[in-house]
């Protein structure tokens, strides 16, 4: 048995096809709307948080990516003391432990300065730790929706919802799981990091100002979410790629509709993923049938679901368009084998300049979070 009940977790990211936008509770984190997602491949990118406590502990610590943060995030303290709430209600440790201190030790296995959405794996790697260290029973995804929304999503593995709920205390604000990672087993994501300076606006900040000011944010989450999130389940249920793919592209590009009817608007596409939208439709175009769906968040970063039998050509379009010096340009499962150029003859668009994206990450479905014993933090409770 472990003297500081070190408990570590590895918890997914994950990228929504009907997009999380807008609450209605600041502090619980209570959506206007109903999101959809879909849970990446642990083994490709991953947070990963090991979380322990003693008696001899002075004060609270936690270090994020290697450095020593201090712990005074609201959310994180929200977190903490939410779930040593329900401890204490449940006796489920006993009652001195609640009074240790605790430290946190978290890392990404992704770069965060790709400015990919590191906050929905870091909260559910969090809470889900946290919960076990103090053995407490409850709904995972309501506590992770406390640290960052699309988090409880992160809690599940393969195909995600997250039911807004209606009541005032979010206790029906939850996410369920609409199919498991084996079902839709072709199902792939290429994620295109895009090379960008620009600070946008957080997504907190972002989604606030949407509800403050755009007249179309209300009527996206009152008349186009219902109807679109129940045909998603339904698309993915009967593993509709044609559906799923253009309910995917219309909430994308809808989001970013409000993001620019917000004031002052929000800009999160650039040049470059606009490229990227145009480059999708003219593929699905040339093919006849879509074959390929874009989403894009808070940020140019753009995420391409597609099936395993496209990724080649697919591949080899990106690499034709938007040309790289990196000898890695594909990451993840990694590259594979060229399929015939013929069709980049005829292709509309032409090459980007080198390097305007970064590099792609070729990912799948994952399972979800997974308890794990190579620890974070040394038997002491510091950094390793
Ligand atoms: C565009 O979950 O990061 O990625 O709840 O304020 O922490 P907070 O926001 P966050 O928002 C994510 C927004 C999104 C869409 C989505 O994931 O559904």
């Amino acid at each position: 048995m472990d003297p500081l009940n070190r408990v570590t977790v590895v918890a997914p990211v994950n990228i929504a096809v009907i997009k999380y936008w807008g609450k209605r509770d600041e502090k619980l984190i209570l959506p206007i709307n109903d999101s959809v997602s879909i849970t990446l491949d642990t083994s490709i990118m991953r947070a990963k948080t090991t979380v322990c406590s003693q008696p001899d502990f002075s004060e609270n610590q936690l270090w994020l990516n290697g450095i020593k943060t201090s712990f005074t995030n609201p959310r994180l303290l929200n977190c903490l003391e939410k779930i040593k709430h329900l401890a204490a209600d449940q006796q489920s440790v006993d009652p001195a432990v609640l009074s240790w201190k605790i430290h946190i030790c978290s890392e990404n296995n992704f770069p965060t300065a790709a400015g990919l959405a590191s906050s929905a794996a870091g909260y559910a790697c969090l809470v889900i730790a946290l919960a076990k260290h103090y053995k407490i029973k409850t709904d995972l995804s309501i506590l992770a929706r406390i640290g960052s929304g699309s988090a409880c999503r992160s809690v599940f593995g393969g195909f995600v919802r997250w039911h807004a709920g209606v009541e005032s205390d979010g206790s029906d604000s939850r996410a369920t799981q609409i199919a498991d990672s084996s079902h839709w087993p072709e199902m792939r994501a290429l994620i295109l990091v895009v090379s960008d300076n620009k600070k946008h606006t957080s997504s907190t900040i972002g989604m606030m100002n949407a509800v403050k000011t755009s007249d179309l944010i209300k009527y996206r989450a009152e008349y186009c979410v219902p109807k679109r999130t129940d045909k998603m389940c339904e698309a993915i249920l009967k593993k509709d790629f044609v559906k799923f793919a253009e309910l995917t592209m219309k909430d994308s590009n809808q989001l970013h509709a409000i993001c620019l009817d917000t004031y002052p608007p929000c800009v999160y596409m650039t040049d470059v993923s606009h490229k990227v939208v145009e480059m999708v439709h003219a593929y699905n175009d040339m093919c006849g049938e879509i074959k390929v769906a874009y989403t894009f968040d808070a940020g140019p970063n753009a995420c391409l679901y597609l099936l395993n039998a496209d990724v080649p050509r697919v591949l080899t379009l990106i690499k034709h368009l938007f040309p790289s010096s990196s000898s890695d340009f594909v990451t993840g499962l990694g590259d594979v084998e060229e399929t015939e150029t013929e069709f980049l003859k005829s292709f509309p668009i032409q090459p980007q300049t080198e390097d305007v994206i970064k590099y792609v990450i070729h990912t799948k479905v994952g399972k979800g979070p997974e308890i794990e014993t190579s620890h974070l933090l040394n038997e002491k409770g510091y950094p390793l």
